[in-house]
């Protein structure tokens, strides 16, 4: 039994040395330490020994079992390390390589223009109201001053939903929505998607509005022209001339629409502004009396002024876009250009 043991200690010393794999260290461990292995099977005979001869071979196998099963650990280390460094080896990153930069998002122009406009009316104290786009024909025509029968209806080329709603096609009906719950004084801004069956360079059939709405004791012309100015220069440049040409609008008496000086030419005529040197920006006016009386304002009480102006026309002044169209085609390139 000693030589039996000498020699499958020698016998596996010598294998491992041929080892070169974690697989074939493995199935070598079997060969000496399975369930059926070469040295199990040794110390099963043990048994069989007479008690005399038992403490020794009980010492010499406990001897060969230790110093193989270092041998094994000693070589599954090895093999382990070397696996470890191999992958290490292919699954090498190349931390010099440029990385991949995130895609960030931003404001669309025409919500960048709408926010300016806001900020401006913010500081001179207007406060931001919004109503819905689905409107009834009560508040986006009867109640500003525009019965079915009155010609300006034809003029906004509405689209029509079932029973008397509409979408609506300004932002003037929420001048409506803000008296009936609001006593004055009233200084509003109200920023919002329209909408008219219209389609060309210069129109798209949804687009942005910024309704304006100040009413008080005494707000008088004055006052809206001084904001409308500070509104236009802040926005357009300091140097902006202002132009009030009379108009007419169903809830205003007087209306103006209002042109600021070309800022491409500055007002000495380009293809820019039809070589008038001018620009219109916006509508504005007195709020007309019959307005008052639909949301039960006595006129006689109050005086107020309103303006609306389109935001794509305002963005179009500051990015010069050729076809407006082109806001709403989604095209990234163009939108990373603002
Ligand atoms: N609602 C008008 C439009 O869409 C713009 C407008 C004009 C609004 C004059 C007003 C105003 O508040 O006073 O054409």
């Amino acid at each position: 039994m000693k030589a039996e043991l000498e020699a499958i200690k020698t016998e596996a010393l010598q294998a491992l040395k041929e080892i070169e794999t974690l697989d074939a260290l493995e199935s070598l461990r079997i060969t000496y330490f399975g369930r059926r292995g070469k040295l199990t099977d040794v110390m099963k005979g043990m048994g069989k020994l007479s008690k005399e001869e038992r403490p020794a071979m009980g010492k010499l196998s406990n001897e060969v079992r230790a110093t193989l099963t270092e041998a094994f650990e000693d070589l599954t280390e090895k093999l382990q390390s070397q696996q470890r460094e191999q992958q290490l080896e292919t699954e090498a990153i190349d931390i010099t390589l440029p990385g991949r930069k995130p895609a960030y998002g931003k404001a669309h122009p025409v919500m960048q223009i709408m926010e300016r406009i806001e900020a401006i009316f913010g500081q001179m104290g207007f406060e931001v109201v919004t109503g819905p786009d689905v409107e009834t024909e009560y508040y986006n025509f009867d109640a500003l001053n525009t019965p079915s029968d009155h010609p300006a209806r034809d003029l906004h080329d509405t689209f029509y939903l079932t029973d008397g709603h509409l979408l609506r096609t300004h932002t003037s009906p929420v001048q409506i929505r803000t008296m009936e719950n609001q006593q004055p004084p009233v200084r509003i801004i109200v920023p919002g998607k329209c909408y008219r069956v219209d389609y060309d360079v210069s129109h798209t059939p949804m687009f942005h509005q910024v309704e304006g709405l100040l009413v008080d004791k005494h707000a008088t012309f004055s006052e809206l022209k001084g904001i409308l100015t500070s509104f236009a220069r802040q926005m357009f440049g300091d140097q902006t001339q202002m132009r009030f040409r009379p108009h007419y609008f169903p809830f205003t008496e007087p209306s103006a629409e209002v042109d600021i000086s070309c800022a491409v030419c500055q007002g000495k005529g380009c293809r820019s502004c039809g070589n008038t040197g001018w620009v219109e920006i916006l509508g504005a006016g007195a709020v007309d009396p019959a307005v008052f009386e639909a949301v039960n304002y006595d006129p006689d009480e109050v005086t107020g002024f309103a303006f609306g102006m389109g935001v794509e026309r305002i963005a179009n002044l500051q990015f010069s876009i050729p076809d407006i169209r082109t806001f709403y085609e989604n095209d990234l390139r163009f939108l990373r250009q603002f």
